[in-house]
């Protein structure tokens, strides 16, 4: 990397440390190029832009990355700038996204075939990502080189989601890091983020059991602190264990989801079913029985809301409700959570997902979001 040979002259160490990589707060919409002038000399330099905060999109979306750059002198080939976009994950672990050296550009991994640079003209580096991907939330580094010097800008995506608490049918705090990983995703999520669990704290988001988040700490939510849950004196907010050892320690774990290419519902039936039962009508109605993400991401997403038990896909008995009335599991909204009774038993609906076959009904089902069955009038 041109920074690290550069690093052994007076001007590249300034270079280094100065707080080159500058942030224009309303100027990014309009896509003027404020002028950020940083240092007085003459071996010239790059100077990288990128929004402040974060964009926001949600699975599925298209987003704008944005990036831009100046140099200085002016006059330098632009076949020889180099644009390289990279993932920087809390652990500073670095995947490539995307280079661009003059005309060539190269995507890697998951970005190939959904990653270009926008080219609205000199000095842009942004890159628009097509269909995204629960794995695409978090910082982007994005960094410009020409023969002689190099800076960089950092973007953070962010997703529309839900978080949720999750624990498996063996029980509490039976995870280790690795699993925590596993059943989110085997729940159509990942593991969320502490700004992720913070904002759904904001949102009132209160949990009692701690949870693993994707940073390898274990953290819990309270909104209404109690003795049962750290001390009734403590303020509310999210609790911390901090990083926790990853093979050897067993919590719960808080996933993250967001819209769903589909939609969830309740199969209506005459009589109620056990598991196996459960499985096969979704499937004999086109679709699979639900996951507790899908179920949170209709809930959240779609305002499902419906006060009949059903199972879904984890084996685990849940309902969503938008509305709270009281014969429907209390005074706040929420998907509620009867555990994992026997398969055997008979006495839940399902809760199904059916996939959307094509992108047009994908724009229909945003438009048209559903209903809460009952209680309209209630907002
Ligand atoms: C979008 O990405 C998902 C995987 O994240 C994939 O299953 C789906 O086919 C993609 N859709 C399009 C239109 O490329
Ligand atoms: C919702 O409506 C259905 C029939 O319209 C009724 O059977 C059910 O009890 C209602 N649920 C609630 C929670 O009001």
């Amino acid at each position: 990397m041109m920074m690290i040979s550069c690093l052994e002259t007076i001007t590249c160490a300034l270079l280094f440390f100065s707080p080159i990589v500058s942030t224009y707060p309303a100027d990014v919409e309009k896509g003027r190029r404020r002028v950020v002038h940083v240092m007085e000399d003459d071996t010239g330099a790059v100077i990288v832009q990128t929004a402040p905060g974060k964009v926001v999109t949600h699975r599925g979306g298209t987003i704008t990355l944005p990036c831009r750059y100046h140099h200085e002198p002016e006059d330098v080939d632009p076949n020889r700038i180099r644009i390289k976009w990279t993932k920087v994950s809390d652990a500073f672990q670095f995947e490539d996204v995307f280079v661009a050296l003059g005309r060539q550009q190269k995507a890697f991994g998951s970005y190939i075939g959904r990653l270009s640079l926008e080219q609205t003209g000199p000095g842009d580096a942004s890159v628009i990502i097509h269909n995204i991907s629960l794995q695409d939330y978090g910082r982007y580094e994005c960094e410009v080189t020409n023969d002689m010097e190099d800076d960089m800008g950092f973007v953070n995506l962010d997703l529309e989601g839900v978080v949720f608490p999750y624990y498996p049918p063996s029980g509490r705090y039976k995870l280790n890091y690795h699993q925590a990983e596993e059943v989110c995703r085997q729940q159509d999520a990942i593991l969320a983020s502490h700004a992720q669990l913070h904002k759904a704290w904001l949102e009132g988001l209160d949990w009692c059991n701690a949870g693993w988040l994707e940073d390898g700490s274990v953290q819990y939510p309270i909104s209404h602190p109690r003795d049962q849950c750290g001390r009734k004196e403590s303020p509310p907010g999210v609790r911390n264990y901090g990083y926790r050892h990853k093979d050897d320690e067993r919590y719960d774990a808080f996933c993250f989801t967001s819209n769903l290419n589909g939609r969830v519902y309740f199969l209506k039936r005459f009589k109620k079913v056990n598991y196996p039962e459960a499985v096969k009508a979704c499937q004999r109605d086109d679709a699979a029985i639900a996951k507790v993400g899908q179920l949170y991401a209709a809930w959240k997403i779609q305002l499902l809301d419906r006060c009949e038990a059903g199972w879904v896909e984890d084996g685990s008995i849940r309902y969503p409700i938008v509305n709270p009335r009281t014969r429907c599991g209390g005074p706040d909204p929420g998907v509620r959570n009867l555990g994992f009774p026997d398969k055997k038993f008979r006495l839940y609906g399902v809760y199904c997902f059916r996939r959307n076959t094509d992108i047009r009904s994908t724009q229909a089902q945003k438009e048209t979001t559903t209903k809460p069955a009952n209680g309209t009038e209630s907002f």
